[in-house]
């Protein structure tokens, strides 16, 4: 692993699971002593994505300056870069009766039963103004507007913000619901050294690949003389209309199998839920994909976005401000806008087209693939693979 990128902020990946399946089990049994809360599926998340070293050098919750300090400088209160607040809040007001030094039992809300995640031992316990919850979400969201899907969630998770170290027990349902895809940082380091890879492009996606992401990838490969491309896809909760984790891999796989060269693409999957925060959450994109070992992240048009929250290219730009070029050391490939050139035959980078008007390309939003799916219309060829197209549809007409 010699050669692979350093992590952000230590020199050695910081996992947070218990890899000790003796120590495992008797925390497990010591945990029902312990007082306990069931946290909410974003605390959950960060707990998987703590334990999975992705979010090296955190070793816990952060308490409320640190989730100000964060949310307005990036910084924690070791000076550490760090985009967005990780923490647990929680809407239980009785968590202001946990002492000081007390271990309580995280229960997982994702899981039949509420099993154990981790175990937190308690920093402090602080209740957050209306003051505090508006800067956060400000600061990280760039609104305040409750439409936003992310605002709505960070707000709908209570004002008792819970601080302090956790050690973590499982990964939630990540690993049974996507046995294959599922992935820790440390496990993605070790696929890269096998592979011999040094230079690793990562694609974040939330999406099943169409033919612009099919070429991103193609292009950041070919441009950046790269080893290879990780595709590494969101597994966890995502807003409605977005399609399912499970469809999604299906579909990932069938493209790259039919039209990747073989040993250029790695497809593996994160348990985080999707936060739509734009630049933000592009900026966490590439902390933990550098903890995974990468050297790029891509990031496209509206990378991480929603709605008209932010600009197309916001999240490119951010990476220009100091604090990010002198913290991190991944860096991005910034890709235009890219789409089905019809005078080209062929997918391009706008930029790349400067003689072609809006007319020339195929272009397609996500709610029109989404009506045309839901009313049984086959996607155009130039939009779609057309094997990634009928895992859709079947997802589609099965549901209805
Ligand atoms: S995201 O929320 O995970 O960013 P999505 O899966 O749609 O959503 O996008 C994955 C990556 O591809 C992001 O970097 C995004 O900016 C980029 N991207 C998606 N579609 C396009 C496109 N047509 N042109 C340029 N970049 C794109």
């Amino acid at each position: 692993m010699t050669n692979l990128i350093l992590p952000h902020g230590s020199n050695e990946l910081n996992t947070l699971y218990i890899e000790d399946e003796m120590a495992r089990s008797s925390m497990l049994s010591a945990s029902a002593e312990m007082r306990s809360l069931e946290i909410n599926s974003a605390a959950a998340a960060n707990a998987v994505m703590m334990a999975a070293g992705y979010f090296n050098p955190l070793t816990g919750y952060m308490n409320k300056e640190e989730a100000l300090k964060v949310s307005r400088e990036m910084l924690t209160l070791n000076d550490i870069f760090w985009p967005v607040p990780i923490v647990n809040i929680t809407t239980d007001a009785n968590s202001l009766d946990y002492t000081h030094g007390e271990e309580i039992a995280l229960k997982d809300p994702n899981v039949e039963g509420n099993p154990v995640i981790a175990i937190q031992r308690i920093d402090n316990v602080e209740k957050l103004s209306d003051d505090d919850i508006e800067i956060i979400v400000k600061n990280v969201f760039g609104t305040t507007d409750v439409n936003h899907p992310g605002v709505k969630n960070f707000k709908d998770q209570g004002k008792y913000i819970i601080s302090g170290p956790i050690e973590v027990l499982n990964y939630s349902y990540f690993p049974h619901d996507f046995p294959n895809t599922f992935a820790t940082a440390p496990d993605i380091r070790k696929m890269l050294t096998k592979a011999g890879w040094s230079k690793t492009i990562a694609f974040q996606t939330r999406n099943p690949m169409h033919r612009a992401h099919e070429e991103l990838c193609k292009m950041a490969y070919e441009r950046l003389e790269a080893d290879g491309v990780l595709i590494h896809m969101l597994l966890g909760k995502l807003k409605e209309g977005d399609i399912p984790g499970d469809v999604r891999d299906a579909a990932i796989r069938k493209m790259v199998e039919l039209y990747f060269e073989e040993n250029t693409a790695i497809i593996s999957g994160f348990g985080f839920d999707m936060m739509y925060a734009g630049p933000r959450e592009a900026l966490l994109h590439a902390v933990f994909r550098q903890n995974a070992g990468c050297t790029h992240l891509i990031v496209g048009r509206d990378h991480a976005g929603v709605g008209d929250y932010y600009e197309p290219f916001e999240a490119q730009e951010i990476f220009d401000l100091d604090i990010v070029r002198d913290s991190l050391k991944i860096e991005i490939f910034k890709a235009d806008h890219t789409a089905y050139s019809k005078k080209l035959d062929k997918v391009v980078m706008m930029r790349d087209a400067e003689d072609h008007s809006k007319d020339d390309f195929v272009l397609l939003s996500g709610t029109k693939v989404r009506e045309m799916l839901a009313a049984g219309q086959e996607l155009p060829p130039e939009f779609a693979r057309k094997e990634v197209a009928k895992i859709l549809m079947t997802y589609y007409q099965e549901r209805s």
